[in-house]
């Protein structure tokens, strides 16, 4: 597969299928054909991350038909399909593949000691399974993932639908930072300081590893832009000048109406899937920016080529639901889920990346780290009951809470009005109380952790059991 420049205009529809890649990287189908496992190799690299100095030491994934892009593949499959990967484990330390969003057997979760054993370095491991949903997901490891995440490994998983709408150009952004020096080498990942409060930021902004890149799609045609929020600790509020947009997705789960974007707010670990409607005339730019906190900082351009496509937003339908089975609220047992500071007192050693601190709890309890003796579940559901997730954020941070294996719909919250949205990562607010609901319908040992990796690693983490 020709390694094309991330400067690529794509005409059609037709276009996207017949590559079958994304922007950025290179990527590819799985079809029923294809039922023999690509190998992904997890490997180290050096990348240029900030535009100037390689940076040694990056941690990605690389496909055996290797593109020059050092950037994890994008991994496109079609919803119902079978997809099956073989990890090789070529770092020299342990890893496992985690598939965030997807809705599959627990053994295929990527957990090292509660789903699976870890994958030493020179080992593999088989993931197969059949996506049952459609939309953007990602995968990343599960061990050590400050550094291995932090250094690189997130990557985007597409399910496409067939009966999607046709749209003139996609393009999938892996919205991500890197802690560098002004050498452009990684420095120390965290500080516990900012562990303690809202996790410890990256110093070079980027997006498919570049810094700001420049995307080209067609004048007046309606493009999908793909978005995941891959980044150990950003939390993103994005604003689009220079075009109308709205949003078709959320965490890959289709909107039943389209909303218009203003600004949309999106945590580590969540998707966004826009459509945005190009200006009329070629060159005229659109750019994308992260207004949060306060001095707005653009993230990616979008330069509109050729004559115009002249579609109109209000073309844009909602993209068909996936399969959901809806909670049964009348009956649905409620389970508390206290997020909390705590008390700090070292954690656990554990070599699969403990940061040697506990700052974070949920229900009181720190994790104690991966450990090979895992502590009792948060709360044992039985399979195709119905739960209500109450979640609770007394600290002053913000924390996008991520389920493993099922998706929630969001029923209320004391601090918004909410849309009944479907999800696998919810971004609670400080002080908010918000009621998950979901169909524990995937029997298995699930993790359930904030996404902001440093939280995650030092207490904020805990699963439940289905069973
Ligand atoms: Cu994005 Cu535990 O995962
Ligand atoms: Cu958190």
């Amino acid at each position: 597969m020709p390694a094309l420049s991330r400067r690529t205009f794509l005409t059609g529809s037709a276009a996207l299928g017949a590559y079958g890649l994304g922007l950025g990287g290179a990527s590819l189908y799985a079809t029923a054909s294809a039922a023999t496992p690509i190998t992904l190799e997890a490997k180290t690299a050096n990348a240029l991350l900030d535009g100037q100095h390689l940076t040694k030491g990056v941690m990605t994934y690389g496909l055996e038909s290797a593109s020059a892009d050092p950037m994890p593949p994008t991994l496109r499959v079609k919803r119902g399909e079978p997809f099956a990967a073989k990890l090789v484990n070529r770092l020299d330390e342990p890893t496992t593949i985690h598939w965030h969003g997807l809705r599959i057997d627990n053994r295929m979760d990527g957990v090292p000691f509660l789903t699976q054993p870890y994958v030493y370095t020179g080992d593999s491991f088989d993931y197969a399974f059949t996506p049952p949903d459609a939309g953007t997901y990602w995968y990343h490891p599960h061990c050590n993932t400050l550094t291995q995440m932090g250094r690189g490994m997130t990557g985007l998983f597409i399910v496409e639908n067939p009966d999607d709408p046709v749209f003139d150009a996609e393009i999938d952004i892996n919205l991500r930072d890197w802690r560098l020096g002004s050498d452009g080498q990684f420095i120390e990942q965290f500080k516990p300081r900012d562990a303690a409060k809202n996790g410890t930021f990256g110093t070079v902004r980027g997006a498919n590893w570049q810094v700001q890149p420049a995307f080209d799609a067609p004048a007046g045609g309606l493009v999908r832009v793909r978005l995941a929020a891959t980044d150990v600790t950003r939390i993103y509020i994005l604003k689009l000048d220079g075009a109308e947009a709205k949003i078709v997705a959320l965490d890959g789960q289709p909107l039943a109406a389209p909303l218009a974007l203003d600004q949309v707010t999106i945590g580590p670990g969540q998707r966004l899937d826009l459509v945005i409607r190009m200006p009329e005339s070629e060159d005229q730019t659109v750019s994308l920016s992260d207004i949060r906190p306060s001095t707005a900082k653009v993230v990616a351009t979008f330069r509109a080529t050729g004559a115009s496509l002249k579609r109109d937003l209000g073309e844009v339908r909602p993209l068909p639901a996936n399969p959901w089975m809806p909670p049964d609220l009348k009956n649905a047992e409620t389970i508390p889920l206290i997020l909390s500071a705590t008390a700090e007192n070292a954690a656990k050693e554990s070599f699969c990346g403990s940061l040697g601190y506990s700052f974070w709890a949920i229900n009181k309890v720190p994790w104690p780290g991966d450990t090979s003796d895992p502590m009792a579940p948060l709360a044992e559901l039985k399979r195709g009951r119905s739960y209500i997730l109450n979640l609770e954020n007394p600290t002053p941070h913000l924390h996008p809470i991520h389920l493993h294996g099922m998706n929630f719909q969001v029923i209320a919250s004391n601090a918004r009005a909410v849309a009944p949205l479907i999800s696998d990562t919810y971004l609670v607010l400080p002080d908010e109380k918000v009621q998950l609901a979901l169909v524990a319908d995937n029997p298995g040992d699930w993790v359930l952790h904030c996404h902001i990796i440093e939280h995650q690693k030092t207490g904020m983490t805990s699963y439940i059991r289905v069973t």
